[in-house]
Formats: C-alpha cells, sequence, structure tokens
C-alpha cells in the first residue's frame, strides 16, 4: 500500500477495484444525498484549536468503551454486504480489527455468516441486529451470537424502511451479482476482486439464506427490506430484546433529543448518534450536528458513540471533543478492503490512529480521557462539565 496517504487515497484505488455496484452501494447516500453531504461538511467546518508548547512526547489512544478497554477510540461499524467488497470481507476485516486492539461489528446484512467469521476469526466481535417481521428469526439470531461468543449486540433502530439509494436501482444491484453483460464487463476488467469473491464461501446473505425458508432466492436489497423487516419495531421490542440479551447492548440510529431520552430508559449501555451514513432520511441534519445536543440532553454516564461521515483522525477529535466516546467508522474502512483486503482495512485503522494521534500532540493533548471542548476553537465548554455525576476535578478546568 506505498503511497497510500489518507482514507481518499483507499477510496480512488477501491472505486478502481470493486465493481461499480458494490463500490457505489458502499458509497452513496439516499435520494439527493444531502444528509450525506452535510454529514462531511459539517464535520469540516468545526475549527481545532491550536495549542504549542505543551510536552506531548507521552501520547497514548486507549479509552474505555462501556467499561473496557479498546486501542483506540474506533470500532468497525456494521456493513451489509462487506463481503461483496472483496471476498471473505467481514472475516478480513475482523482480523485486522483484532490485531488492531478495536472491535469489529458483523452486520445481519453480512455476506459471511456469523458462524463463519466465528471460525474464521476466533476471536470475539460484535454483532448487529436488524429486526425482522418474524421475531423468532430474529431471537434465532441473537442466539446464534451467543453461540459464536458475540458480548456486544448493537441493535440498528433506523432502517425497518429502506431509504432509496438512486444508484442501487440504476446499477441494478443484485445480491448474487446477477451475470448480465453490464456486469459482466465490469467484472471482467476487475479479476483481482472476481478471484477473491469467487473462492469466499458465500455470495449471498450469509445469516439469512438457508436459515429463512423461502429466502434463497433474495436478490433485490430494497425488495427484502420491504419484505422482511418489521415496519411496527417500536419501544417495546427493544424492552424485549434488552431482557434477551445477556450483554452489552447498544442502540444505533439515535438522532434526537426525545428518542436518545427513551434509549437510556430501555437501559442500553450506549447508543450511536446516526444518521446511518446519509443513507436513511435524506433532509436529517448531519449527524455531528445533533451529537452535542444529544449530549447535553442526556449526559455523557452512558456511553455516546457517533458515526457520520468520519475520514480522518482530526474529525474523530472533533466527535470526541463534542462528548462522543468512541467513532464507528464504515465507509473509511470498507475503501481499504475494497483497496487491498485485510492489508487495506489495517491501513484504513492506521491512517485514521496516526491522525489522531497527531492531531492530539498540536492541539495539546496527551490522553483521549484529555480531549474534550477545549480542543475546539472558542474552546467550548469541557464536555465532562455536562455529565449528570458530580463533576471531576479535572474536567471543571478552566478554558483560558
Ligand atoms: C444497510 O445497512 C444499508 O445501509 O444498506
Amino acid at each position: 500500500m506505498k503511497n497510500v496517504t489518507c482514507i481518499d487515497d483507499l477510496r480512488t484505488i477501491a472505486r478502481r477495484r470493486v465493481p461499480k455496484a458494490f463500490f457505489d452501494y458502499a458509497d452513496s447516500g439516499s435520494y439527493g444525498e444531502y444528509t450525506l453531504r452535510a454529514n462531511r461538511a459539517d464535520l469540516e467546518a468545526i475549527k481545532l484549536r491550536q495549542r504549542v508548547l505543551v510536552d506531548v512526547s507521552d501520547r497514548n489512544l486507549e479509552t474505555t468503551v462501556m467499561g473496557r478497554k479498546i486501542a483506540a477510540p474506533l470500532i468497525l461499524a456494521p456493513i451489509g454486504l462487506l463481503g461483496m467488497q472483496h471476498g471473505d470481507g467481514e472475516i478480513l476485516s475482523a482480523r485486522a480489527a483484532n490485531d488492531a486492539g478495536i472491535p469489529y461489528t458483523l452486520s445481519t446484512m453480512s455476506v459471511g455468516s456469523i458462524e463463519h467469521v466465528a471460525e474464521g476469526t476466533g476471536k470475539p466481535f460484535w454483532f448487529q441486529l436488524y429486526v425482522i417481521r418474524d421475531h423468532g428469526f430474529s431471537k434465532a439470531l441473537m442466539e446464534r451470537a451467543i453461540a459464536a461468543k458475540v458480548d456486544t449486540l448493537i441493535l440498528t433502530v433506523d432502517l425497518q424502511v429502506l431509504g432509496q439509494r438512486h444508484k442501487d436501482i440504476k446499477n441494478g444491484m443484485t445480491v448474487p451479482p446477477e451475470f448480465r453483460l453490464k456486469n459482466v464487463i465490469d467484472i471482467a476488467t476487475k479479476p483481482a476482486w472476481a478471484w477473491s469473491v469467487l473462492n469466499a464461501k458465500s455470495w449471498t446473505f450469509g445469516n439469512i439464506t438457508g436459515f429463512v425458508p423461502g429466502m434463497e432466492n433474495v436478490n433485490s436489497l430494497a425488495k427484502w427490506t420491504q419484505d422482511q423487516f418489521d415496519p411496527a419495531l417500536n419501544w417495546k421490542d427493544v424492552e424485549w430484546i434488552r431482557k434477551f440479551w445477556p450483554g452489552k447492548l447498544i442502540i444505533k440510529g439515535i438522532l434526537d433529543i426525545d428518542d436518545a431520552k427513551l434509549a437510556l430508559k430501555t437501559g442500553a449501555d450506549a447508543i450511536v448518534v446516526s444518521n446511518h451514513g446519509g443513507r436513511q432520511l435524506d433532509g436529517t441534519s448531519s449527524s455531528i450536528a445533533m451529537l452535542p445536543r444529544v449530549v447535553d440532553a442526556i449526559g455523557t454516564e452512558t456511553d455516546i458513540l457517533f458515526d457520520g461521515g468520519i475520514r480522518s483522525g482530526a474529525d474523530i477529535m472533533r466527535a470526541l471533543a463534542l462528548g462522543a466516546k468512541a467513532c464507528l467508522i464504515g465507509r473509511s474502512y470498507v475503501y481499504g478492503l475494497g483497496a487491498g483486503g485485510q492489508a487495506g482495512v489495517a491501513k484504513a485503522i492506521d491512517i485514521l490512529k496516526k491522525e489522531l494521534s497527531v492531531t492530539m500532540a498540536l492541539t495539546g493533548t496527551n490522553t483521549i480521557a484529555d480531549i474534550d471542548g477545549r480542543v475546539l476553537e472558542g474552546g467550548a465548554p469541557a464536555k465532562k462539565k455536562i455529565t449528570t455525576k458530580p463533576a471531576k476535578t479535572k474536567a471543571t478546568k478552566s478554558t483560558a
């Protein structure tokens, strides 16, 4: 991966190597992509505060999420059809995350199944749940995850109905890929991709096909969601999941203060402030614009995680400064996977970690716990002031 110096480089390579339908699937947002663009634009607009002559020789990226130590404030987000970016993409991403000491989350809509990933990694990973109309199947998915030693469940609550991504329709994106002339020409020019995917165990939704009768021929994501996802999902179901799931529970897809307050009542261990990477409701505020409002409303006693547009270590710093405990990254590592398999994911993680470390140095911070509103231009209030617990001495330090 010589000459790759930033996430954008990985995107450029992935675009060349991955068939258009799958590259576009990951890269796009819904409808006019206003929210997708807002996620990036609002992050870019947040100015950091340069500090000098602070001893930053002892920087450390370690942090804790839900009481557990991780090597950096980074989590690999659940990604549908990850194995279509590169054969065995789920296993390769999980291995890269394990090597880096950060969590990997397997999506319900992955290509590799829970069992396949457990066997291929031998290490614990997180699992993301979509609730299907047949709640018995959702329960069975959770049981399979428990059997695979998954101890953290991310329940995604913002995709019971699919936001349309125009490109998926225009590209005729199907799973498994349909060998129509247009696709064949595209795939023929991507031999490394074709080789990796042909050698993978599964070419379709590995967690579903073979487990749900009549689901052998799923091929339109939109149709599948429409037919199978439960649009009646509500807070009562979250209570049921909370009771059933023995491990940590994270609710992903909270973008509203009232929803954040309701999420807390369920006893979730963490929430993710997210608009699904601009892939669902188009026209919402950016994720980063909502983050401080959610933090203000519910404090930071329950870990608040963030996703939506993270492409650099500076972006991670921005989200942490506004109260996030850690960031989920999606496209940033998907591009890495498409560009170079496991090495590409490792590269993406490494880029983000190094950038974060340099950003810490130049803002005069040594530890993740040191990062708060003081690293932003104007020295916004320290985030720890807003917790509902009695503030610790350090957190109330002046921002001068
Ligand atoms: C699935 O989670 C998607 O965003 O396509």
